[in-house]
Parts: structure tokens; sequence; C-alpha cells
């Protein structure tokens, strides 16, 4: 239900269908203060139109706003302001979120479109960071907000598991590598191999030669390389599928960059024939002065190929397989010149669908200020954390409910949680802190702060003996009035949505489950919903609208919602 719409509705007719309703529905606002209104329509617009004076044709109007769903209707200078009749909206909205369950905030504007997500996307032989932690978590709400709105989400791991770094592997395992070691410990060992091969390399550079050649042998097919490359890559995805599970994502695809080594000469030979690829210090390159970009390197001198190539054949792979309507990259915004090089290119290739391909970037996971990085061993392994970030919930649970049932499965549900809410909750360009401590508070905007709201909502329906049925045939509130503020949230939830939708900005739906759950808690320490009065099962039809509202929102954050912790 869309009041916005009704009153745009209404506006049209009054002004004789001067102004569109669409127009009109856009210039409808929410005044900051409730006590102004619950909608507001400016009329300052209006004035040369009507050749009249802005608060004269808010007077006007008001006299022709006549529809039940108003219950007052005010003139504040140049605006209308509008308060919704309470009982008819609260008891509309209650019904539809009971009739609609988890359907309710479905939007359709999708109609289903096919979206590619490139997500989460580690690099084999090394540990998943906690930046492939941030691609995973938002990726993967991204896709379930994009699915609530229609479309038909593509989960795609674009694993690294190609290019001259493997070549480097090669050539250390070669030189120092224990076979029993490494299959004890993959990760682990594997790292370490890398690391030594840069330490080894800065005395002896003929490595990097070594390096490189085990590469070209492994593009060329080369047996050894080829499975020595395979048994890595396989240890690796082992590793990380452990990591997917506990945090429940899956994916659709995991052709990683490997996949496109016998899809890149298409590529190469329709930019020569599109006369694209220039030689520039013996390597190939497209120029993109005209862009104002420096040139993406296709390939160099030795014929190897780089991970902009790759890039290439996915996105005509990608366009050709899915005949994707947007194609989403979720990758960190250190790679922004990348992204803009590859839309760039294509462009340049002729491809119109290129500007349906967006870059949707992160800032970085910093640890007391400075950033985490790999390649000096100096960091936090996501496994890891999220296992501390389990203990700790499970520590608080046997402080908190000793009693619980299933222990082992709400500790990972809020643990987890905590991890991917604490992740989601800022905008997503801003770099973020990371404290355990901070993520699994239970005040503040928490992760487990939404869950225990929810849990506690779910014991109040509990303790209140309610079922849906009782309550549909119940007599609904007289007034409304304290419940009212809750109400108004409930009815936000399709804009919070549909902004982050837009904007591919889960904190949308974050910030909105948060706010949401302040205002239930608020009105649950003002009424006393179990106390028995006529008005109980209404009140207690609108804590079940609250769990609705609070496990969808946190579904499409990626997050369990535990009935009791
Ligand atoms: N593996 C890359 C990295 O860890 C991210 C890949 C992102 N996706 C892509 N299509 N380039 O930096």
């Amino acid at each position: 239900m869309n009041f916005k719409k009704e009153l745009a509705g209404i506006l049209y007719e009054a002004l004789e269908g001067e102004i569109s309703v669409e127009q009109l529905e856009q210039a409808i606002e929410k005044p900051k203060n409730q006590s102004l209104g619950d909608l507001a329509f400016p009329c300052f617009s209006l004035a040369k139109l009507k050749r009249k004076a802005p608060n004269l044709i808010a007077e006007e109007l008001k006299e022709k706003i006549q529809s039940p769903t108003f219950e007052k209707v005010e003139v504040v200078g140049a605006y209308l302001n509008l308060f919704l009749n309470k009982k008819l909206v609260s008891e509309k909205v209650i019904s539809q979120i009971m009739t609609e369950d988890s359907h309710y905030g479905d939007q359709n504007f999708g109609v289903g479109g096919n979206v590619t997500i490139d997500m989460s996307s580690p690099n084999i032989a090394k540990p998943f960071s906690m930046g492939h932690l941030r691609s995973t978590v938002i990726g993967n709400a991204i896709a379930k907000i994009l699915e609530k709105c229609g479309y038909k989400p593509i989960r795609i791991n674009h694993l690294g598991d190609w290019g001259t770094q493997f070549g480097k592997l090669i050539a250390a395992y070669k030189h120092w590598g224990d076979e029993e070691k490494v299959k004890q410990n993959p990760i682990k060992e594997l790292l370490a191999l890398y690391v030594q091969f840069h330490a080894e390399a800065e005395m002896n550079p003929a490595l990097e030669d070594e390096g490189r050649s085990w590469f070209k042998k492994l593009e060329d097919g080369d047996e050894e390389a080829l499975s020595l490359w395979q048994w890595f890559r396989d240890e690796s995805l082992k590793e990380f599928s452990r990591i997917y599970e506990l945090m429940n994502v899956e994916f659709d695809s995991f052709a990683g960059e490997a996949f496109y080594n016998d899809k890149m000469d298409r590529v190469i030979k329709l930019l020569e024939e599109k006369n694209l690829l220039v030689e520039s210090d013996q390597a190939q390159v497209v120029e993109l002065t005209e862009e104002e970009l420096p040139p993406c390197l296709i390939k160099k001198s030795d014929g190897a190929t780089l991970y902009a190539t790759r890039d290439l054949a996915a996105a005509l792979y990608r366009k050709e397989t899915y005949d994707f309507v947007k194609s989403l990259y979720v990758v960190g915004h250190e790679q922004s010149l990348h992204f803009k090089q590859l839309i760039a290119v294509l462009r340049k290739m002729g491809y119109d669908w290129a500007d349906n391909m967006v870059h949707i970037p992160f800032g970085m996971m910093l640890k007391d200020g400075k950033k985490m990085s790999t390649r000096k061993g100096k960091v936090v392994l996501l496994e890891e954390v999220l296992n501390e970030s389990i203990e700790m919930a499970r520590s608080n649970i046997e402080e908190k409910n000793p009693n619980l049932a299933n222990k082992d499965e709400v500790a990972k549900q809020v643990g987890v949680g905590a991890v991917i809410f604490h992740d989601l909750k800022n905008n997503r360009m801003n770099d973020i802190e990371f404290s355990l401590e901070e993520m699994l508070r239970f005040e503040g905007e928490t992760g487990p702060y939404v869950q225990y709201t929810f849990a506690r909502a779910c014991s109040i329906l509990r303790k209140g003996d309610w079922t849906k049925d009782a309550s549909s045939q119940a007599s609904y509130h007289s007034t409304w009035e304290k419940e009212w503020k809750v109400v108004s949230m409930l009815m936000e939830f399709s804009n919070a949505i549909k902004r982050a939708c837009e904007n591919f900005d889960p904190s949308q739906v974050a910030k909105y489950i948060v706010d949401l759950a302040q205002s239930f808690n608020k009105y649950y320490a003002e009424v006393k919903v179990l106390e028995d009065s006529e008005e109980k099962q209404a009140r207690l039809a609108l804590v079940y609208s609250v769990t609705v509202v609070l496990k969808e929102g946190l579904r499409l954050l990626g997050i369990d919602a535990p009935e009791e912790m």
C-alpha cells in the first residue's frame, strides 16, 4: 500500500491533470518531524503555473482532499501537511504484513532481468582475507536485495586462479616445497612458499624469469605445471568452502580467471580486427588517451596475458551466457582504475552493453587504523575471526541463557551475523575498523542487537499464545496512537529496499532494521503488550509484524534470525 501514490492521485485530480501523477509523487515529502504530519506537499513550484501565492494554493488543495486515509490536513506556509488516519492505515499495514509475510516489501521493477554479480573472488593459494570478506558479504546482500526487487541475481566467484603468481608458486614449490607439509596445511604452506619466493628473488632475480616461464608453461598446457596448479586450486577451494558454508553463501558459478584461458585469443583477435591494439614497450596495449586513462595492458612481451585480458574475456562470456541487464563487480576501490579501463575498452570495441557494467567499490578493513595486507604475512585470517566471534557469542549465551536448547547453532548465527552486520551497517565506501568487541555488543547498532530484538519479540508472541488465525478474527485497536511510530517504520520498509537496490547499498537496509528495532523497543518499554485488554490481540499482531520485517531485513543482509537467544 502506497499512501504517497494515493495522495498523488488526489492532487492530480485537484490540479485537473496539469501535473503528472509521477511528478506529484516525487514532490511529496516526509516531514522531518512527525508532529508536523506524515506526508507533506510543497506548493512553491505551483505558484507560476497557477499565478497564485503558494499558501493560497495550499489552502485550495486542502479543501479538495477528502479521503478517509487522511484524518487531518494542515497548511503551514506553502506546505500542505497531511496526517494519516492512524487506525485505518495501521490496520491496513498490519493485515498486509500478515498476508504477505516474508513477501512484504517485494518490488517488481527488476522484472526478471539477469544481473551478474562478480563477488568474493579470492586468490587461490592465499588466505581468504578480510577484503574478500567484504566483497562476499556486500555482494551477497546486494544479490538478495536485487532478488527482492524482481531481478535474477547470478553470483559469480571470479577466483584469482591464473596469472604469473602461479608460475612463481610452482617455481617455489619445485625449489623448496614439501608435499606432505602442503597436504597438511595447504594455504599456510603455499603462502609461505610465495613469501619465500619474493624474499629470495630479491637476491636472485633469475627466479623471476623462472616464475614467468612456469606460467608460460601453464598457459600452454604443460602437464606438470597443470597438475600442480590443479592441486593448489583444489586444496584452496576446500578451505574457502568451509568459510562459505559458515557464512551461508552460495555461488552460481566458480568460473575464475583460469576459465578464460582458452577464451582470450578471441578477445585479442577482436581487438586486432577493430584496430585497437598497439605496440608499446614490446607489449600490446589499448590506448585510452581520449578517455584520459592510462593504456590498458593486454599482452606482455613474452605473450603472457593479463588480469585485464581475462576480465575482457569474462565480460564477453557473461554477456553471451547470461544476457545481463546489469553486470556488477563488487571489488575494493583500489581497483577502480582497472574497471574504468575495462569498461572503456569494451566501449571502444563497440559494445553498448558496457554501459550496464558497474564497479561497486568499497573501503578497506583496518586494524588499529592500518590496512591489513597479505604480502607481509600480516593478515587476520577470516576463518579465525569467524570462529572467535562464534566463541564470544557462545560465552554470551552461556551467561545470559544457559538453558538454551540449540546453543551451537545460535552461537553460529549470532557470531557470524555480528561480523556481517558490522560490515554492512556503514556506507560501503567507508573504511571499517575491525573490532570483535564492537561487533558483538548487544547495544547500539549491531547485528546481535537486532537479532536480540527479534528474539525478544518472538518470546512475547509465545508468552501471549499468539496465533495468526486468532488475531485475524480479533477486533483491532481503537486508536493506534502509541503504536503509530512503529507502524510508520513498518511502512518505510519498501523505501529502504528501493534505496538499497538503486544505490547497491545494503547499509540502507541495515540502518532501517536498527531504527525499527529501536522504535519497537521503545514501544515495548511504554506499553504493556501482554496485559489483558481488548487491544491485546491487535498489539500482538503489531509485534508479529515487527518480527516479519526484522527477519526479512536480516535475511536480505545474509543474517539468520534465531527465535531464542
Ligand atoms: N581476485 C581479485 C583480487 O583478489 C579480485 C577479482 C575481482 N573480479 C574481477 N572480475 N576482476 O584482487
